[in-house]
């Protein structure tokens, strides 16, 4: 028997990643997941990979930055799973051209990256809320970031967006508690997945050389896969962690432990 067992998990930016990694981890315990992504090819690996696993993986197309895509996303897998009881909002997007300083930022991608990684979030809890206080019990996770509580350079949207995140889970916490809701959230330090491809790729680095750096900086001296986010995510969906709500929890290797982590060795 699973620990999610017919439980209805909703997993945004559930297709590749990080995301992929929670999808397939709930649907492992039983749990029957709704992956939203804006990737179709990938969405349908996913769903392929949940026909192997004790749960189900369904793959719905749905930009989440969009409030009416929500709400219909919401609705529709309320009416075909049933109601919701764990939202993990892990969608975000860190493009390469968007490092740069703030003052060179052009508009239109804070727009995008707040968009993506902070109204998001805003949104599926609206539309997920009503449901879980109906029932008085339900779940929020969300997926931040170690920049969300240490910064590096170029990075002011992502940072903004991730700093939000932190903010925006407590206060969720406080005002749904006595629903019997709680909203944590997850801060992954460097982890293995398609958006760091990118950055390796913009950069024009060997691979394995840049894993071995990226390692060198996490004093575990290894660098996070997404199953390493997603185990912690289990735990605090699951009802061991019923007292822990508002709070958020670093899986990073110790990165954020010894402090300026963007610039030095442990
Ligand atoms: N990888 C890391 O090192 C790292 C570190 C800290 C935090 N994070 C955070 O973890 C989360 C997942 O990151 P990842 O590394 O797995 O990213 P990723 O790029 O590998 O995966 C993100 C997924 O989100 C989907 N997506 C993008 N825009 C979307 C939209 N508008 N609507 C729906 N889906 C959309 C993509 O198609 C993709 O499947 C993000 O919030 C990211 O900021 C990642």
């Amino acid at each position: 028997m699973g620990a999610f067992d017919g439980k209805i998990v909703i997993v945004t930016g559930g297709a590749k990643g990080i995301g992929a990694g929670i999808s397939r981890a709930f649907a492992g315990e039983g749990a029957r997941v709704a992956a939203l992504d804006v990737d179709a090819e990938a969405g349908a690996l996913i769903a392929a990979e949940g026909e192997g696993l004790a749960g189900e993986i369904h793959y719905f197309n749905a930009d989440v930055s969009q409030d009416e895509v929500c709400r219909d996303t919401v609705g529709q897998i309320v009416g075909d799973l049933g109601g919701v009881d764990v939202l993990c909002n892990n969608v975000g997007i860190q493009p390469v051209s968007s490092y740069l300083p703030a003052h060179e930022l052009p508009v239109e991608m804070w727009d995008r990256i707040i968009g993506v990684n902070l109204k998001s979030h805003f949104l599926m809890a609206r539309y997920c809320l009503p449901g879980m206080m109906e029932r008085r019990a339900g779940v929020i996770i969300n997926t931040a970031s170690v920049q969300g509580v240490q910064s590096a350079l170029g990075v002011s949207a992502y940072a903004a967006s991730k700093g939000g995140i932190l903010s925006l889970t407590r206060q969720l916490a406080l005002e749904y508690a006595k629903y019997g809701i709680r909203v944590l959230a997850v801060n992954p330090g460097g982890i293995d997945t398609p958006l760091v491809d990118e950055l390796v790729e913009a950069l024009g680095q060997d691979r394995k050389e840049f894993e071995e750096g990226y390692a060198k900086i996490h004093p575990l001296r290894r660098y996070g896969q997404p199953v390493d986010i997603a185990n912690a995510v289990l735990f605090l969906a699951s009802d061991k962690a019923s007292f822990m709500t508002g709070e958020n929890v670093s899986v990073d290797g110790g990165l954020l432990a010894k402090g300026a982590w963007a610039d030095l060795e442990a």
